[in-house]
C-alpha cells in the first residue's frame, strides 16, 4: 500500500505526495508544475481546452487516449504516462501534430490550440482513416470560440493514418518508463481532511466499501469532479473502482453483454456498436471522446440522474444490474433499481458491479433517441427508448422507457400494455402516444416544458413507427 502518485510526466517519472487527493490533474499541471500550455476554458469537460493524453499500459506498448485534464483527479495518474503539448517536440522540432496545425494556419487565438493538439495527437496514434466523420468525432471534445475549425480539420486530414517514426522511437522507453514505476499496490492517500483509496482487488475494494459507507465511489469522475470544480465541494472520502480488473471486463456470450462498472464507454462501445447500432448511436453523441475514455456506463447508472442517457436504453433491453458487497451478490432489473430522484436501491455496502444486456433476438426492433438542444454532448431533454417484437403485423412484446419524464428513467408500462397484441398501426400507435399520459406527468424545467417533454415523447413513439414503416428512414438520433 501506498500513499505516493507515481507517474511519467512526458517521460519523467514523478514521485507526488503532499497534495489533496481532489487535486485535478490540470491544477496539478499548471500549479505545481508550472506547466501552463494546458489550459482550463470550462473546468466540466465541455471545451477540451484542457485536453492531456494518458498513456495506459497494454500488453507489451502503450495505448494512448485523449481525457479533460480538468476532471481527472490527480491520484488517476497512477502507474500511468501523462502526455502534455509540453512532451511532444522534440528539441526545436515540432511533433507532425503541430506541424500540421501551423501549416495549415489551424491556430489562432491559442487559448484552444494545446487541447486541439492533444486531441490531434490522440486521434493520430490510433491509426484513424481521414475521414470527415472520424475527424469530427475526434475533434468534438473540442470547442474553437473563433470558429477556425476548418483550418483545423484540414491539419487533421494531413495527420490522419499517417506514421509517427519521431514518436515510435520514443515510445519503448516511455513504456520502459511506465514499467518501471513503483508499484505498491493500493494507494490509500490522506491528506488536506481528504481521503482517496484505490484497491486493486475487489476483495478490498468491498471491505472499504462496508467500512466507509458515506465515501464517493469514482469510477471515471466525468460527473463526480464536477462537485469540486463546479459546487467546490470537499469529498471527505473518495474510492476508486477502476483499479479492480474484474470490473472492467467486458465478456460476450451466446446470451448477453456483461460490461464491467469500471469499464469505459470507449471500452464498451465496439461491441455495443455491433449488437445494438443505435446504442451506439448514442453512446457517440453522449459524450466527446475525451468523456467517454474516462466514463463509465455503471457510473451513469448508479449516478441514477433522470437523463442520463444509458438507461432507457438498457432499460428497454432488458439490462439487469449486478450488485455486490463483501455479504454477497444480487441482480436487479435495472428499472428495480432507480427507486425515486437520484435514489437506488443499491445498499449502503454495495457496489454496481456489472451491467448484463441480453442480445437481440433477430427480429426485435430496438431504437434509442435523444433530444437535446444540441447534438453533440449536451443533456437530454427527454431520451426515449423501445424495443418492439412484431410478429405477423402485431405487437408480441414491447419494452417502451423515457429519460427526462419522471423522477428517475422509467418504463411505460401503460403504453406497452396499448400496443401489446395490437396491430402495428398508425392507429395503434396513435393509442399508445394517448396512454403516455398515463405513464408520465413530466416537470418543466430550463431544458423543456411539460409540454414539450409530453409531445416529443409522443412524437417519438411516431418516428419509430415511421422508422420501422420505412427502414431507409435514418437511424436513430436526432436533434431539435
Ligand atoms: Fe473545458 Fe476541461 S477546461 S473541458
Ligand atoms: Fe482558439 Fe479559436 S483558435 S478559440
Amino acid at each position: 500500500m501506498t500513499d505516493r502518485i507515481s507517474f511519467l510526466l512526458n517521460g519523467a517519472p514523478r514521485t507526488v505526495s503532499g497534495l489533496a487527493p481532489t487535486t485535478t490533474v490540470l491544477e496539478y499541471l499548471r500549479g505545481a508544475e508550472r506547466a501552463c500550455g494546458t489550459k482550463e476554458g470550462c473546468a466540466e469537460g465541455d471545451c477540451g481546452a484542457c485536453t492531456v493524453v494518458l498513456g495506459e499500459p497494454t500488453g507489451d506498448g502503450l495505448r494512448y487516449r485523449a481525457i479533460n485534464g480538468c476532471i481527472a483527479f490527480l491520484p488517476q495518474l497512477d502507474g500511468k504516462l501523462l502526455l502534455t503539448v509540453e512532451g511532444l517536440a522534440e528539441g526545436n522540432a515540432l511533433h507532425p501534430v503541430q506541424d500540421a496545425m501551423v501549416e495549415c494556419d489551424g491556430s489562432q487565438c491559442g487559448f484552444c490550440t494545446p487541447g486541439f493538439v492533444m486531441a490531434l495527437f490522440a486521434f493520430q496514434q490510433g491509426g484513424e482513416p481521414a475521414s470527415d466523420d472520424a475527424i469530427h468525432e475526434a475533434l468534438a471534445g473540442n470547442l474553437c470560440r473563433c470558429t477556425g475549425y476548418r483550418p483545423i480539420v484540414e491539419a487533421a486530414r494531413r495527420v490522419a493514418a499517417v506514421r509517427d517514426p519521431g514518436f515510435e522511437l520514443r515510445a519503448p522507453s516511455l513504456r520502459a518508463g511506465v514499467a518501471a514505476l513503483p508499484h505498491d499496490g493500493d494507494l490509500a492517500i490522506e491528506q488536506g481532511g481528504g481521503r482517496f483509496f484505490a484497491p486493486t482487488s475487489l476483495d478490498r475494494l468491498l471491505a472499504l466499501r462496508a467500512a466507509h459507507p458515506d465515501a464517493h465511489l469514482l469510477a471515471g469522475g466525468t460527473d463526480l469532479a464536477l462537485l469540486v470544480t463546479k459546487e467546490y465541494r470537499a469529498l471527505d472520502i473518495v474510492i476508486a473502482v477502476t483499479q479492480v480488473p474484474e470490473l472492467a471486463r467486458i465478456v460476450l456470450d451466446d446470451k448477453a453483454l456483461t460490461i464491467g462498472a469500471a469499464a469505459t464507454y470507449t471500452d464498451a462501445l465496439p461491441l455495443l456498436e455491433r449488437f445494438f447500432p443505435s446504442l451506439g448511436l448514442m453512446i457517440r453523441r453522449l459524450g466527446s471522446r475525451q468523456i467517454r475514455n474516462a466514463g463509465t456506463i455503471g457510473g451513469n447508472i448508479a449516478n441514477a440522474s433522470p437523463i442520463g442517457d444509458m438507461p432507457p436504453g438498457l432499460i428497454a433491453l432488458g439490462a439487469t444490474v449486478a450488485l455486490r458487497s463483501a455479504a454477497g451478490a444480487r441482480e436487479l432489473a435495472l428499472e428495480d433499481f432507480f427507486l425515486d430522484y437520484r435514489k437506488t436501491a443499491l445498499r449502503p455496502d454495495e457496489i454496481v458491479e456489472s451491467v448484463r444486456i441480453p442480445l437481440p433476438a433477430p427480429d426485435a426492433l430496438f431504437r434509442t433517441y435523444k433530444i437535446a438542444k444540441r447534438w453533440d454532448q449536451d443533456i437530454s431533454a427527454v431520451c426515449g427508448a423501445y424495443r418492439l417484437t412484431i410478429a405477423d403485423g402485431r405487437v408480441t412484446e414491447a419494452r417502451i422507457a423515457y429519460g427526462g419524464m419522471a423522477a428517475t428513467p422509467k418504463r411505460a408500462a401503460r403504453t406497452e400494455q396499448a400496443l401489446i397484441g395490437r396491430a402495428w398501426t398508425e392507429a395503434t400507435v396513435a393509442q399508445a402516444i394517448a396512454a403516455l399520459a398515463d405513464d408520465f406527468a413530466p416537470l418543466s424545467d430550463w431544458r423543456a416544458s411539460a409540454d414539450y417533454r409530453r409531445k416529443v415523447a409522443g412524437n417519438l413513439l411516431r418516428r419509430l413507427w415511421l422508422e420501422s414503416a420505412q427502414p431507409t428512414l435514418t437511424l436513430g438520433v436526432m436533434a431539435l
